[in-house]
């Protein structure tokens, strides 16, 4: 095992654990290699949240068995399908040789000294301790803030794969976040399941650990330029992290606060442990104090017993938070979860069919907030080419994705003002902007519309 290879599935948690597995097996002298042909360990990072990673994991597991048969590949399994019953059947089956749970991350030293013969599914305590070296050439990172999830909405089967929170001490985070402002990064995302509840696992306050308001003004105080972070729970939200973010001027406007359903009834249901008043009642305060917030969310379309009265309610709130972005999901019943066991599936024509109707709907609303920043100047972090070398792709502070056409004296990564002059339901597009407010001159003669058809959308 000289040359090892990560493929990595799911949320931005596993991007951030994947680095860190990364990190450890370079520190042991394995060489990250960037292809499965290349390599002699290869390790899958496993989602398990719907169905449909767990079956791309399926697939891939069969492909890496005939090469393991072929030429000696050694397989491991990481990440939270690990974690599940389901994922050591599959590991079984599919001839695993390594399979690490999301708490037992270091333990791929003791695989590695075992020859690659290691199965770790304990929640250690280590992982908080642990400081990765900093990505190298990237100007964004993440920071895992926390661990595991205390609640249960009844569909998810994070709590199972990642077990009760347990945050993180701010000295950790902090050092890292050092680590990170040393290698050039400029843009922090911290991490966790609930970020509202950091500093209270179980419940219960944890003595040395601060607020996440806190620890928004700790971060803040570090001198990095943006911060960002997700996720946020309605159930723990609290009007003081919206005042952090109004003090702390490199905390970005930008609030991913999934609300899963806009029907009381179905919340209840889901024991997500609020209801649609409480929830747009934090909008309200959001955006009383952050007049130009934007605001994403998470839905889940169809929902065991969801009424189409239900739906009309998920569609109504949609129009009166009038979010920026939506990522919308197609209820998917997963084995362990209180849902799965105790509730009915709806049929699939039924799901697919609401879908498509708030996909309609989180499209007209995204065209509609996007075009109101043409003519508009935002700060934008450009991380690198876009698909096609003669523009730059990145994000806005509001997290709204951004191509820019290469200009004379920026044509590489960093943070530019750009002006806004063409916008999609899915992308914007702009040219970047001097010191003195006006247009720099563009590289060769791209314009925004021909960056729209030179970078094709990413999939909706
Ligand atoms: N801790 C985060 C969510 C992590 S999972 C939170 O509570 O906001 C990310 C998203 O996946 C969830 O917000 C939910 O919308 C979706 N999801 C989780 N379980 C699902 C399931 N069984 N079927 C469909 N979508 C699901
Ligand atoms: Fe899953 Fe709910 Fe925890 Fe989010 S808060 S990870 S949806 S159980
Ligand atoms: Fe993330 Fe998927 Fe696990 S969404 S927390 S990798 S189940």
């Amino acid at each position: 095992m000289t040359k090892a290879h990560i493929i990595t599935y799911g949320c931005q948690m596993n991007e951030y654990d994947t680095h860190l597995v990364e990190s450890q097996l370079v520190s042991l002298g394995v060489d990250m290699v960037d292809s499965v042909d290349a390599a002699d360990f290869v390790l899958v990072n496993t989602c398990a949240v719907r169905g449909k990673p767990v079956e791309k994991v399926r697939t891939l597991l069969g492909e890496l068995r005939k090469l393991k048969h072929a030429r000696g590949l050694v397989i491991g399994v990481m990440g939270c399908l690990a974690q599940l019953e389901e994922g050591q059947q599959m590991a079984r089956k599919f001839e695993v040789d390594v399979l690490l749970g999301p708490g037992s991350l270091l333990d791929i030293g003791a695989a590695l000294e075992n020859n690659g013969r290691f199965w770790g599914l304990q929640f250690k305590d280590d992982l908080h301790d642990h400081v990765p070296p900093p990505p190298q050439g990237k100007l964004q990172a993440h920071l895992t803030i926390m661990r595991g999830c205390d609640h249960h909405c009844t569909y998810c089967i994070v709590p199972t794969t990642r077990g009760p929170q347990v945050s993180r001490p701010a000295d950790g985070i902090l050092r890292e976040l050092d680590t990170l402002l040393a290698a050039g990064v400029r843009e922090v995302t911290l991490l966790g399941q609930n970020v509202n509840a950091y500093g209270f696992d179980g419940g219960r306050r944890v003595p040395g650990i601060p607020t996440f308001a806190e620890l928004l003004r700790m971060v803040g105080a570090s001198g990095v330029e943006r911060i960002k972070f997700t996720t946020s729970h309605p159930m723990n939200f609290t009007e003081d992290v919206v005042l952090a973010m109004r003090d702390t001027p490199a905390v970005c406007d930008f609030i991913h606060l999934p609300v899963q359903s806009g029907s009381s009834r179905v919340l209840r249901r889901m024991a997500r442990e609020y209801t649609r008043e409480r929830y747009l009642e934090h909008v309200e305060t959001i955006k009383r104090h952050l007049p130009n917030a934007v605001l994403s969310t998470d839905i889940i379309v169809g929902f065991p017993g969801e009424t189409e009265e239900d739906f009309q309610e998920t569609l109504s709130l949609y129009d009166e938070v009038g979010y920026d972005h939506a990522y919308m999901f197609i209820y998917s019943a997963r084995p362990g979860t209180p849902s799965y066991h105790h509730f009915e599936d709806l049929p699939r024509e039924v799901k697919t069919e609401r879908l498509g109707r708030l996909i309609e709907k989180q499209k007209a609303w995204a065209l509609r907030k996007n075009a109101a920043y043409v003519g508009r100047d935002l700060q934008v972090l450009l991380r690198g080419d876009a698909h096609d070398a003669a523009f730059l792709e990145g994000h806005t502070r509001g997290n709204h994705p951004v191509v820019v056409s290469k200009a004379v004296g920026a044509d590489r990564p960093g943070i530019y003002t750009a002006r806004i002059e063409h916008v999609t339901p899915h992308m914007m597009y702009g040219r970047l902007v001097g010191a003195d407010g006006e247009l720099l001159p563009e590289l060769p003669r791209f314009t925004p519309e021909a960056a729209a058809l030179a970078n094709p959308l990413p999939m909706a």
